[in-house]
C-alpha cells in the first residue's frame, strides 16, 4: 500500500490581527512510505467561506497544476473548464491535455455511477454525460464528464472521473476565484478516495500555523494517541432528505462546560423522511444545528457567558445567515476571556471545541469601538437544510480518519502542526 502524504494549502484569517493574513503553503514534499435524489437535503454548502481547505496537485498531459477544495461534503470531484469566465482566475484547459476524454452518455460511469447525484446527469446534444451540481443555496454549476490523469505528489493516477464545469458559478468571491475546483471525498464510488480505492484516508488541520495534512492510506503511527472511533450510520431504503453517501455519524448529546445539555437523544436521530442527520463536512466552515439542539446550546452558551462577554444586541445581525449569538468585544482586546468548552457527544468519541474555536471575528464589523465575534455554532433553519453539519472550524487538531474499509471515523486531540514535524514533512 501506497501512502501519500499532502499538504493542505490553509488560507485563514487570524482572529486577533487587525489585518487579514493569509498563509499559502506549497506541497512541498511527498512521502512514499511502503505499507438518492431529494430536494432540499443538503448537498454541498455554497463557498462563502474565508477559509478553505485546499490541496494542490496536477491534472493532465503534460499536467497543469490546480488548486482543489478538499470536501468531505460531495462527491464529484470538478474542475473550473471554461475560460471565457474566469479571465486571470484558475482554469483547467481540456483542449490543452492529451489525456483527456469526455465521457460519453451511454458509458456506465454516466448511466450508474451517477445514482447518488441529487440532480441524474443527462445527455447533451453531443451524446456526451452531462451534470448538473446543485448547492443548497439553490445555486448550481454544470459540465461534462471527463477523464484524466491526476498527478498527486509525484503519483500518476490515470483514468480518474471528474467534471468539467462550464457555466453556473454562483459567486465571484475571493475563495472561488483562488481555486480551480473541488476534491469531493465523500462515500460515493465516484468520489476521489473511492476511485483511488484507498480504504482510508486523514486529515489534521493546524490551529496554530495554517497548515495540515492530508493522507491517503493506512496511518497508524505509534506517537498518535489512540483514536476513538464513532460508527458512520447507514440506512438501507433511500429517503427523500437523507444523503446516503454523507459520512453521517451519531450525535448523542452535547455538553457545555461540565453539564449536558438536557435533550433527549431523539433530537439527534433522522425522522422518517430522513431529516436530522449529522454529517461531518471538510468543505463547510462552522458547524451547524438543528433546532431544539441549537436553541438549548444557544441558550446555555449565553447564560455561562454572561457578565463575561457583552451580548451584541441587534437583532438585524445574523452571521452568514445562520449565527445570532454574537458579541461585542473592544478592539484594544486581544486575549477573549476564558469560555466554556462546547463538546460535542458521538457514539463512542467527542470532539471538543475550547477557547478561540468558539468565537469567530467578523472582519469589517464594527461598533463603536467594539469588534464583532460571533458563535461558531449556527442554526441548520435559518441556513435552510435538514441536517446537524460539523464543520471544518472545530476539526482543527484533531486528528480526523475516515475509516472507509469499517465504516467509522476515528478522532484524537493532537497537535497537527506538531503531528506534521513528526511525520517528517518539512517545508
Ligand atoms: C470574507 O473576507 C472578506 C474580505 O476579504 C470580507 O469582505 C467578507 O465579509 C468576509 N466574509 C465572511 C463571511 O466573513
Ligand atoms: C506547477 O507546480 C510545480 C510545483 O509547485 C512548479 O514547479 C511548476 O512550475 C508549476 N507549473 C506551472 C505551469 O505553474
Ligand atoms: C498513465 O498514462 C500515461 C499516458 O497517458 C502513460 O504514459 C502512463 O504509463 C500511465 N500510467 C499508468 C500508471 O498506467
Ligand atoms: C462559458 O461562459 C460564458 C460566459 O459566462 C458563457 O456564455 C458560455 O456559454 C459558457 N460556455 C459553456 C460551454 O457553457
Ligand atoms: C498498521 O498496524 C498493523 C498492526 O500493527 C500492521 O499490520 C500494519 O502493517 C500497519 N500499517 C502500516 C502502514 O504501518
Ligand atoms: C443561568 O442559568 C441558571 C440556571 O438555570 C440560572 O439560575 C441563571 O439565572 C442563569 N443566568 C443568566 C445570566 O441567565
Ligand atoms: C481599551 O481602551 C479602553 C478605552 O480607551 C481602556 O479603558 C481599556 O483599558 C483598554 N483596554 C486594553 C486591554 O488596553
Ligand atoms: C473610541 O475610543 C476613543 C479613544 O479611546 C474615544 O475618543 C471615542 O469616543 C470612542 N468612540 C466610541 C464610539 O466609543
Amino acid at each position: 500500500m501506497i501512502l501519500l502524504v499532502l499538504f493542505f494549502l490553509i488560507r485563514i484569517q487570524l482572529h486577533f490581527h487587525s489585518s487579514i493574513a493569509q498563509i499559502l503553503i506549497l506541497p512541498l514534499k511527498s512521502q512514499l512510505i511502503p505499507s438518492g435524489s431529494f430536494s432540499k437535503s443538503l448537498n454541498k454548502l455554497p463557498f462563502q467561506h474565508n477559509v478553505t481547505l485546499t490541496v494542490s496537485l496536477a491534472v493532465g498531459s503534460p499536467p497543469q497544476n490546480v488548486t482543489m477544495v478538499l470536501d468531505t461534503g460531495s462527491e464529484l470531484s470538478w474542475l473550473h473548464c471554461n475560460d471565457t469566465t474566469r479571465i486571470s482566475q484558475p482554469v483547467f484547459h481540456p483542449t490543452q491535455s492529451s489525456s483527456y476524454s469526455p465521457v460519453i452518455c451511454s458509458s456506465p460511469i454516466c448511466t450508474t455511477r451517477t445514482r447518488d447525484f441529487s440532480v441524474p446527469a443527462s445527455c447533451d446534444s453531443n451524446n456526451l454525460c452531462h451534470a448538473v451540481l446543485s448547492y443548497a443555496d439553490a445555486s448550481s454549476s454544470e459540465g461534462n464528464l471527463a477523464i484524466d490523469t491526476f498527478n498527486i505528489v509525484g503519483s500518476e493516477i490515470n483514468g480518474t472521473i471528474f467534471g468539467c464545469m462550464d457555466s453556473g458559478f454562483s459567486s465571484n468571491t475571493n475563495e472561488d476565484a483562488k481555486t480551480t475546483g473541488l476534491m469531493g471525498m465523500n462515500r460515493g464510488s465516484l468520489s476521489f478516495v473511492s476511485q483511488m480505492g484507498f480504504p482510508k484516508f486523514s486529515y489534521c488541520i493546524s490551529g496554530y500555523d495554517f497548515t495540515g495534512l492530508l493522507l491517503f492510506g493506512d496511518s497508524n503511527f505509534t506517537w498518535l494517541a489512540p483514536l476513538n472511533y464513532t460508527p458512520l450510520i447507514q440506512i438501507s431504503t433511500p429517503l427523500p432528505y437523507f444523503d446516503r453517501v454523507a459520512y453521517t455519524v451519531q450525535l448523542e448529546g452535547i455538553r457545555v462546560g461540565d453539564r449536558l445539555l438536557p435533550l433527549p437523544k431523539s433530537v439527534f436521530e433522522p425522522d422518517h423522511t430522513g431529516a436530522g442527520q449529522t454529517m461531518v463536512d471538510s468543505g463547510t466552515q462552522f458547524t451547524f444545528l438543528l433546532g431544539p439542539a441549537y436553541t438549548a446550546l444557544r441558550n446555555e452558551f449565553l447564560n455561562r457567558t454572561t457578565g463575561v462577554l457583552r451580548v451584541l444586541e441587534d437583532p438585524n445581525f445574523v452571521f452568514q445567515g445562520a449565527m445570532d449569538l454574537c458579541y461585542r468585544v473592544p478592539l484594544n482586546q486581544t486575549v477573549l476571556p476564558l469560555l466554556p468548552t462546547v463538546s460535542l457527544v458521538f457514539q463512542g468519541a467527542e470532539m471538543t471545541v475550547s477557547g478561540d474555536r468558539l468565537l469567530y471575528r467578523v472582519w469589517g464589523e464594527v461598533r463603536g469601538n467594539d469588534s464583532v465575534y460571533c458563535f461558531t455554532f449556527g442554526s441548520s433553519e435559518l441556513l435552510g437544510i435538514e441536517a446537524y453539519v460539523i464543520g471544518h472550524h472545530h476539526q482543527q487538531n484533531v486528528w480526523m480518519e475516515f475509516d472507509l474499509e469499517k465504516s467509522r471515523i476515528g478522532l484524537a486531540q493532537v497537535r497537527c502542526d506538531l503531528a506534521r514535524e513528526r511525520i517528517g514533512v518539512f517545508h
